[in-house]
């Protein structure tokens, strides 16, 4: 598989598409609107730019990787894609309604993927006429430096799909893969939403302060980044729909979102990319 679609240019979906120009794969990225598309291509830029500075790749390389990556409005270009892989919001309906417009414009074999962190896969699976060629790859942000992609077959992917993505990403994107069974939040979640969810509760009881408790993280258990830190990195909006998604699936207590994350969600305050969560930036 060398010919690649990436559907959405935000920060997975640009992530997503920069290691697979990186590794030397024909891409491109679908987004609903020229300046979405355009601003997609900045973000990869910006961080090639980064990996330049850091001497993780050369400028011809970075200038190479840019030369194999397009951006595009027009699911017409996704036509010669071998495999197509979905980074959109995290609404079911809209993944549906992607999956069903992806499945008349591409091949026959073509392999559609999503990188959903939290909705089964197969209920976009069953939104194409493939579900078998349909499989769940969730990358892990920030895309270019984290190792791990989950690999999600649904009760009726085949294996020969699941062998080519894993192949794919073990072979040629260099990361290691897992394969997971189609449970909310796959392997990854299920154990960091509960606990990113804790921290909130162990802040909003006034148990202990967000510095301590990521303080506590870091130096205990040797993590990068302490767990209220990671939620704004990753967005209070993306934790709260995984943890809504996680609730849904088990109806545990302990899995349900805290109501201090549904508040500053409310609020508008969404983390390091509307400048305020549990920190000012
Ligand atoms: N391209 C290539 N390499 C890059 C890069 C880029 N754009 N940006 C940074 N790097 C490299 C750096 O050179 C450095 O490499 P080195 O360790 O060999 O020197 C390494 O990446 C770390 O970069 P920095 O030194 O700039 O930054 P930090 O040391 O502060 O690390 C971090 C940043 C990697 C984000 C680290 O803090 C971390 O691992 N945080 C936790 C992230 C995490 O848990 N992510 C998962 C979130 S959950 C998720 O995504 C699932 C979703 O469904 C919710």
């Amino acid at each position: 598989m060398q010919k690649i679609g990436v559907i959405g240019g935000g920060t997975m979906g640009a992530g997503i598409a920069e290691v697979c120009a990186k590794a030397g794969s024909d891409v491109v990225i679908l987004e609903v609107k020229q300046e979405y598309a355009d601003a997609a291509r900045q973000r990869v830029e910006k961080s090639l730019a980064k990996a330049v500075a850091k001497n993780k790749l050369s400028q011809d390389d970075a200038d190479a990787t840019l030369g194999r990556l397009r951006v595009t409005t027009d699911y017409a270009d996704l036509g010669d894609r071998e495999l197509v892989i979905e980074a959109a919001p995290e609404i079911e309906s809209l993944k549906q309604e992607i999956f069903t417009q992806l499945d008349a414009v591409v091949g026959d074999d073509t392999i559609l993927a999503t990188n959903t962190s939290s909705i089964p896969v197969i209920k976009v699976a069953t939104a194409t006429k493939r579900p078998e060629r349909v499989v769940g790859v969730h990358f892990f942000n920030p895309v270019p430096v984290m190792p791990l992609v989950e690999i999600i077959s649904t009760l009726v992917t085949n294996d020969e799909t699941a062998d080519a993505v894993t192949s794919y990403v073990r072979d040629t994107l260099g990361k290691t893969a897992v394969r997971a069974g189609d449970r909310s939040g796959f392997i990854v979640n299920a154990l960091l939403i509960p606990y990113l969810c804790q921290a909130i509760r162990m802040l909003d009881s006034g148990y202990a302060s967000a510095e301590d408790i990521d303080a506590a993280m870091k130096g205990g258990c040797g993590y990068p980044m302490g767990p209220l830190t990671l939620i704004d990195t990753i967005g209070l909006d993306i934790t709260l729909a995984a943890a809504e998604s996680l609730y849904a699936e088990f109806a545990e207590p302990h899995l349900a979102p805290p109501a201090l994350l549904r508040r500053m969600v409310d609020a508008g305050q969404l983390g390091r990319k509307s400048g305020r969560g549990f920190y000012s930036y």
